[in-house]
């Protein structure tokens, strides 16, 4: 989909030729002179408009307005969640099979933190998940131009937002994808397909690399399946070799059955999005790829099914980690942090900046946060701030809980160095403790998005969370490690020949229309 942003007033908007035009109209809303002004104020002073968030009146053919179709849309206070929250409200008008070029036109001045949630409101009200099936509805809606009356205090923001919206719906593709459409082998592919832009690159280790790095952890997880495990590394490259980077980690558990510990067969399918931090980490990626921010990020993956069979792992198994110490395993449905203890402990030798994990961990973090937050934990007081701030800042919210070591007293096993689960009480925080028993001399941050990652029921599908607040907080990472540098020297001719394109927040490729995920 192709997004534009327009300086429109209301006037100019009334003469935009399109099959939709959503008026987003905020409480306060001043009236001009103008016709579409004086449909708004007439609707707001009958009744028949309610600046609340996602009210709305749909108009057909108004006199002096280009558009074919007008819908008067109440965002509330107009921020970000009202923008958001009233654009999800009329996803049906943006679905509508008639609608292939829409115009969102903010009524009164909007925030930067506003206007990128109306690109975000817009593509995830319009994607369509076609791979699996066999007669595919495309997207109809394939141009969107968002007005505004003051462009140049929104530009950078709205072209951030466009690029998150292409990471969110690779995201969202691979998470949706069925196991035997999305096995550990073929989201190895979508990563080296990444590779293919500048700055990114890819390497993927099978089973005997892991072995070789004794990742025994990660490896009995895997022993259960036929399906052989990868495990995923990716880097872009935007900033000088010497910076450390940003290293994101993501739970690739392609199915999780439970294992030996079976899960209960109600909604297992679900168990197809238990990739959804690796898909997140993938669709990060492919937004870098789009802004090519300076800073330097490293991705990885640890990806594999979660199965039951005669070599399964069983409960009372001990395994050795990677970085040596031994987990006894009592439950082996607890298989995601058994996966992303190993990738921690490798995470190390990039001596990095920061470690974020993402995945999908617990069932409490549903019950303790359900889709609204993802659950946050940190090590670092200044990486918690940064992550909560980027997740406001998207509309793609977290929240912090306690780390105390109080709470890893029911992982205590006379069998191993740790148990791998403790009991039902604060199960989202033990496995965090669990987690970081593996973390090195890094700040660490873990994101569990259980909760937050799929939406379930008639609606059911990935959401391609949290790719909106990763991006954010990588850009913001970037943008202040470029304040913290001091200006380079006037390129010479020759750091001029071997850095040909200065880098730049800033597309450096032309932004074409995103390639469908996965291609
Ligand atoms: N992938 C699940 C977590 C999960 C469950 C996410 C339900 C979303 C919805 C994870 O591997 C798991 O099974 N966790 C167990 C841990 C328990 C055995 C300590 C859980 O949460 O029940
Ligand atoms: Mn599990
Ligand atoms: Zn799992």
């Amino acid at each position: 989909m192709n997004f534009d942003l327009k300086t429109l007033g209301l006037p100019e908007a009334a003469a935009e030729k399109c099959d939709l035009l959503v008026l987003l109209v905020p409480d306060g809303f001043k009236p001009g002179t103008d016709v579409l002004s004086a449909v708004v104020a007439q609707a707001l002073k009958n009744a028949d408009l309610s600046t609340k968030v996602g009210q709305n009146l749909s108009l057909y053919q108004v006199p002096g307005v280009a558009a074919r179709r007008v819908a008067l849309l109440g965002v509330g206070a107009g921020d970000a969640r009202g923008v958001r929250l009233g654009v999800q409200a009329a996803a049906g008008l943006l679905r509508a099979v008639s609608v292939k070029r829409a115009v969102l036109c903010f009524a009164s001045p909007a925030s930067a933190d506003a206007v990128a949630a109306a690109v975000q409101g817009v593509a995830q009200a319009s994607y369509v998940y076609t791979t699996t099936k066999s007669k595919a509805e495309a997207r109809t809606l394939s141009r969107v131009i968002i007005g505004v009356a003051d462009t140049a205090a929104v530009t950078q923001a709205f072209e951030h937002s466009v690029a998150v919206t292409v990471g969110v719906e690779f995201a969202r593709e691979w998470g949706n994808r069925p196991a035997n459409y999305a096995t550990p082998t073929l989201l190895a592919d979508a990563a080296k397909g990444l590779a293919q832009h500048t700055g990114i690159q890819c390497k993927v280790m099978g089973p005997t690399d892991v072995a070789k790095l004794g990742m025994g952890a990660f490896m009995a997880v895997a022993q259960g399946t036929q399906e052989p495990l990868r495990f995923i590394e990716l880097r872009y490259t935007g900033a000088a070799k010497t910076q450390a980077p940003i290293v994101l980690v993501g739970k690739g558990i392609t199915f999780d059955s439970g294992g030996i510990s079976l899960k209960p067969g109600a909604e297992m399918d679900e168990m197809k999005f238990d990739m959804c931090g690796a898909a997140s980490v993938l669709g990060v990626f492919r937004a870098l790829a789009e802004l090519q921010p300076t800073i330097n990020v490293v991705g990885l993956i640890p990806a594999c099914e979660n199965m039951p069979d005669g070599r399964a792992l069983k409960p009372g198994d001990v395994v050795t980690s990677m970085s040596g110490q031994t987990i006894e395993i009592l439950n082996t449905d607890a298989e995601g942090r058994l996966v992303l203890c190993d990738a921690l402990t490798y995470a190390a030798r990039f001596k990095p900046a920061a470690v974020v994990d993402i995945a999908t961990l617990t069932g409490a973090c549903v019950i303790a946060l359900g889709g609204v937050r993802s659950g946050l934990f940190a090590t670092d007081d200044a990486l918690a701030q940064a992550l909560l701030a980027a997740g406001e800042s998207a509309q793609d919210l977290c929240w912090r809980l306690p780390l105390d070591d109080d709470y890893a007293e029911g992982l205590k096993t006379n069998f191993a160095d740790v148990a791998n689960v403790g009991g039902r009480p604060a199960g989202s925080i033990t496995a965090a403790k669990f987690l970081q028993r593996f973390v090195g001399e890094f700040p660490w941050a873990h994101l569990d998005i259980a909760g937050t990652a799929w939406k379930g029921g008639a609606a059911k599908g990935a959401t391609g969370r949290p790719v909106g607040l990763l991006v954010h907080y990588l850009l913001q990472a970037s943008a202040r490690a470029e304040a913290d540098t001091p200006p380079p020297k006037a390129p010479t001719a020759k750091t001029a020949a071997k850095n040909p394109v200065a880098k730049s927040a800033v597309a450096r490729e032309p932004r074409a229309t995103p390639a469908a995920p996965g291609k």
